[in-house]
């Protein structure tokens, strides 16, 4: 409980730092939510903002199939008496025909087979989940003439390994190397489509490397929950390349910010736009700031670059973001790290539980042999 009301905290104290317009505040309140995906990483944090948005009249509707962690146990939802929690799938036509009967507004898409390792390992259900599921949303969103339709994309899914940083959106590549960003870049041109065919106000919002609490760690989990997760056990972290690469790490609540946004201003409709830090942190750097903090000693291993992965850098734009929806992160690198860290700390029990590390070797590095 203690750790749930100290999360709601988090969110309530970025609220307010935002500032946000009375009139997105007015357009907010009420109103019924469906949030796919609401108990993963970015959705859980999602659900806290909007729940204190609508408030006590409206309604948070999670659909979640729980699947990114170990354990059948919700417990990444924080429990506020106004979201309603529903295990299910989105391929699943009376799951959907469940939450869609509570007549939500808007739809925050954000669920999602993640990502990209899990679909080179299992290309169909990536498919399934990405492309099957995004098309009967956009599908019941349609029929019940939703007034927003807002879709989780992924930058690593549009520009592919484009070398001209900062990353903007007028460029699209048509190299991508794992199904994951295939099918994610998919559901961006689904959302298009939906919008010119049957006006569906779609927006489509490019997220950068996430991070902060909420994120359990994984075999298909992202570097920052891992290495927090291996650091705090007293283990080695391995880097798969040289450890010059760099990723565009945004903090969970910047993310959660641009979605607000892109739910409620109309600049926003049938466009796409990048949410990150717009910094480069490179791995290394990343992981001896992790091992410094949490007093690693088992220090840094190197192992071969995954194939999929051809990424050397990661730096995003976010010049449109901010000129559609007024998008700004606030948060800046170490204190995100270091509130992720706490999270962990405060929640280590759970998230050793969660944790989904099948015996043997890994996926995070299984084909990577050691580089002495
Ligand atoms: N985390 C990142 O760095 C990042 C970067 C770019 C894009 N994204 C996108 O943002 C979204 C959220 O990312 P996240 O990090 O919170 O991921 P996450 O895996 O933590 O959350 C996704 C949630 O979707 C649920 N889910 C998976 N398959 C489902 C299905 N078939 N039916 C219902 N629920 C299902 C999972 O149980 C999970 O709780 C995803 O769409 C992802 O592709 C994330």
């Amino acid at each position: 409980m203690k750790q749930q009301i100290k999360r709601i905290k988090l969110v309530v104290e970025y609220l307010d730092k935002l500032n946000l317009e009375d009139k997105l505040i007015s357009f907010y309140l009420d109103k019924t939510i469906l949030v796919t995906g609401g108990a993963g990483a970015i959705g859980s944090n999602l659900i806290i903002a909007l729940s204190k948005l609508v408030g006590e009249k409206g309604k948070i509707i999670v659909l979640d199939n729980l699947s990114a962690i170990k354990i059948n146990d919700p417990w990444n939802i924080t429990p506020l008496a106004n979201i309603m929690f529903v295990k299910g799938d989105v391929r699943n036509e009376i799951d959907l025909k469940r939450v869609f009967n509570e007549s939500p507004s808007i739809i925050f898409h954000l669920a999602a087979f993640f990502a990209n390792q899990n679909s080179v390992d299992y290309p169909e259900e990536s498919a399934e989940v990405d492309v099957l599921g995004i098309t009967k949303l956009l599908e019941y969103s349609k029929f019940l003439k939703a007034e927003r339709f807002v879709y989780a994309s992924s930058g690593c899914a549009i520009y592919g390994s484009y070398p001209k940083m900062p990353l903007k959106e007028d460029f699209i590549s048509m190299h991508l190397t794992t199904p994951y960003q295939i099918n994610k870049m998919t559901g961006e041109m689904y959302c298009n489509y939906y919008n010119h065919m049957y006006d569906l106000k779609t927006v489509n919002c490019r997220f950068f490397n996430s991070y902060g609490p909420g994120e359990s760690p994984g075999q298909y989990r992202n570097v920052i929950p891992n290495f927090l997760y291996w650091a705090m056990k007293g283990l080695p972290l391995p880097i798969t390349g040289t450890g010059e690469e760099t990723r565009d790490f945004t903090y969970v609540l910047d993310l959660v910010q641009g979605l607000i946004k892109a739910g409620f201003y109309e600049n926003a409709i049938g466009e796409n736009f990048n949410l990150a830090a717009g910094k480069e942190i490179q791995i290394i750097e990343l992981a001896q700031i992790i091992n410094t903090i949490v007093d690693n000693e088992a220090k840094i291993v190197f192992k071969q670059r995954r194939k999929w992965d051809t990424k050397p850098r990661l730096l995003a734009s976010i010049e449109k973001a901010e000129k559609l929806v007024g998008y700004k992160p606030l948060v800046d690198f170490k204190e995100g790290l270091l509130t992720n860290i706490e999270w962990f700390r405060d929640n280590w029990e759970m998230i050793e539980k969660s944790a989904d590390f099948p015996p043997g070797i890994s996926s995070a590095v299984r084909d990577a042999k050691e580089i002495i």
